[in-house]
């Protein structure tokens, strides 16, 4: 082989390698538009195509067309026979000039078929593309500009070429079917995972229902938890965790008489301990189903656990509580204090501030009280577009000019270890 054939198998190696990338179509024409014209220039042909017929193809796709006319578009049968002929070709191409050579007795029907057109079109060489021991693809070439026959060697180096331009093409349909596959996966996990959402908000639905005096409490304490989480700088995937955890977390209410937790007067013992199984309750509902994301049982099961281990269900203590279940508790409180209940009328914010300060490091987690007050304090401030504290407290609760300072003296007096601590679940 001369060695500018080398340079140039070389250069289609590179076309192949470039296939792999490719994704867009069309850079993907624009790739074989190229294999093509090299192909020709390489042996001086003047016209030529290059035809795709995957097995689920029975007609060709022209992919590539030079020297037959703009709108001339190729399209053959192959049928199966044809492509076990084309495959065991001997001479590596087929030559359509019967004079010159008899054709394969096997793709005898093929050349009957379009015998015709392709003299026609002076087609002289056909070189069937075999990728993986399959036919993937025609290459259609005319004659050679100087006339002189096609002679062995030449057959050697455009089926060298042909074979490059094959595995391109196939790599290139295969990262587009993969892509595709992909794509597919991608839009069945973002459906299930918003049936998976609705199905969250139904429930906390359902919860909020059966407790008529906290109507939407579940939905707050989600939107509380997932403010919170973000200030700590946890990562979208565990927000969207956190805010299901807070929708959820009062699921095992579903199985505490209606009267209780309806009681209009503050519970006796007997009832408080039916209420207070509820965390417990909730983990057993909520363990059996697969969740998108990590933990929620034990955010629902802990979610009345305090740092100093007088919480229940299980008296945890500090280090034992999820960072979760600490975030969904402090939601759950702040909720609570700032919405009217059965027995009393809600928390003026100097209120608030005074238990945060008086429960910080006893009941809540001091890295959530300040992300919490920073949170807060930034919606005060103005630096966030969203007025989502506004939305769920009402406009007359807060008041920026009296309120950020108050925040602002709370964080000080907490001076929060490290901020670094505070990310992640
Ligand atoms: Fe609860």
């Amino acid at each position: 082989m001369e060695p500018n054939t080398h340079k140039l198998i070389h250069s289609f190696g590179a076309l192949a390698d470039l296939g792999q990338e490719i994704a867009d179509t069309g850079d993907f024409i624009e790739m074989v538009r190229t294999s093509l014209h090299l192909l020709l220039g390489t042996l001086g042909i003047r016209r030529g195509a290059i035809l795709e017929c995957p097995s689920h193809l029975e007609v060709t796709n022209c992919l590539a067309v030079w020297g037959l006319g703009e709108d001339y578009q190729p399209r053959f049968m192959v049928e199966g026979s044809d492509r076990e002929a084309l495959r065991n070709l001997t001479s590596g191409a087929l030559t359509t000039d019967s004079r010159t050579e008899p054709p394969q007795a096997e793709l005898a029907s093929f050349l009957s078929r379009h015998g015709e057109e392709l003299r026609r079109q002076q087609i002289e060489l056909i070189v069937p593309v075999i990728v993986r021991g399959n036919v993937t693809g025609l290459v259609l070439l005319g004659g050679k500009a100087s006339a002189e026959p096609f002679t062995p060697e030449d057959i050697e180096v455009i089926s060298a070429m042909v074979r490059h331009i094959g595995v391109g093409i196939y790599t290139h349909r295969l990262l587009a079917e993969v892509k595709q596959r992909a794509e597919e996966n991608e839009r069945l996990y973002q459906d299930l995972r918003a049936i998976y959402r609705d199905t969250v908000r139904a429930f906390a639905a359902a919860i909020d229902v059966k407790d008529t005096y906290t109507q939407g409490h579940s939905e707050r304490v989600g939107k509380y938890s997932e403010i919170i989480a973000r200030e700590m700088g946890w990562g979208e995937n565990e927000v969207e965790g956190i805010a299901i955890a807070g929708y959820l977390h009062d699921i095992g209410k579903l199985a505490v008489e209606r009267k209780i937790i309806n009681a209009p007067y503050k519970i006796d013992a007997k009832e408080s301990s039916e209420l207070n199984r509820h965390p417990g309750a909730g983990f057993d509902i909520l363990s059996p189903i697969h969740h998108p994301y990590a933990d929620i049982p034990l955010m629902a099961k802990y979610h009345h656990e305090r740092l100093d281990g007088r919480g229940y269900p299980d008296g945890l203590t500090d280090t034992q509580i999820p960072m979760g279940a600490k975030i969904v508790s402090l939601a759950d409180s702040f909720d609570a204090m700032t919405t009217d209940r059965p027995y009393k009328t809600r928390r003026s914010f100097d209120e608030v501030i005074h238990d945060l300060r008086r429960n910080t490091g006893k009941q809540f987690d001091v890295l959530v009280v300040a992300a919490f007050c920073r949170a807060l304090l930034k919606e005060l401030n103005g630096e966030t577009k969203e007025r989502r504290f506004l939305k769920m407290l009402g406009k007359n609760y807060l008041d920026a000019e009296k309120d950020a300072p108050l925040l602002r003296e709370l964080l000080n007096e907490l001076d929060p270890p490290t901020q670094a601590a505070a990310g992640g679940a």
